[in-house]
């Protein structure tokens, strides 16, 4: 997979690119990914990238010379399986979401920033606008982020089998039960002793419940489908 991000502070994402799961997915040579200036693709001396609004709405936003300009480069040298626009006004990002990215092979992101970008770039390139949550940033970066790490982990080969995205919360309505680690006892704080008892079946049904009853209690809207 190949994922391109658009974006006017590239700086501010870079880091999470360069560490740990994300990092070792690109050294494995499964995902590469490609940050790209908008300022590169600027207006005249000062590389200008944003405007005012029409119509005098306070705040900036992106103009569609630079936008067009860095689109049309990169679709000059691959085509994409979707162009994604992170926004507030976007459809709420999930795990379904997630799963139906992962399956893509080439993914160009544009990071909004200020009050946005101009609706003509949406209307002629975007495929999927998202929204991380119900919630501004102050900009579409760390949704840039969030979404790909998302994706990137559930990738075949990204994550060993310890850590398989098959077992996260979510994956089938479910929130994760809680889990210990050693030592079994800690300041006379037990672990369940089901968990240690060494009986597999015993400590699935006790993991299934444990899912359940926390689901129950912190997101029944997850299994109200
Ligand atoms: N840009 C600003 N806020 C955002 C959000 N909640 N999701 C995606 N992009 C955003």
């Amino acid at each position: 997979m190949r994922i391109d991000i658009i974006s006017v502070l590239p700086e501010l994402i870079r880091s999470p690119f360069e560490a740990s799961i994300l990092k070792r997915a690109q050294q494995k040579g499964i995902v590469e990914v490609q940050l790209h200036n908008l300022k590169d693709f600027g207006m005249g001396k000062h590389r200008q990238v944003d405007d005012y609004s029409f119509g005098g709405n306070a705040g900036m936003v992106l103009r569609p010379e630079p936008l067009f300009e860095c689109i049309e480069f990169l679709q000059s040298q691959r085509s994409y399986d979707a162009i994604i626009y992170t926004t507030p006004d976007g459809r709420r990002f999930d795990q379904k979401a997630a799963n139906n990215l992962s399956l893509l092979e080439n993914i160009l992101v544009i990071c909004g920033h200020y009050k946005g970008i101009d609706q003509r770039v949406r209307d002629h390139f975007v495929t999927h606008e998202i929204s991380i949550g119900d919630y501004v940033l102050s900009g579409g970066e760390l949704a840039a982020a969030v979404i790909s790490d998302a994706i990137i982990r559930l990738i075949p080969g990204v994550l060993n089998d310890e850590t398989s995205a098959l077992t996260d919360s979510f994956q089938d309505n479910l929130l994760a039960p809680p889990v210990y680690t050693r030592p079994a006892e800690f300041r006379g704080l037990d672990v369940p002793e089901v968990l240690t008892s060494g009986h597999f079946k015993k400590i699935e049904d006790w993991n299934h419940e444990q899912a359940l009853q926390r689901t129950k209690e912190r997101r029944p809207d997850l299994l109200e489908d």
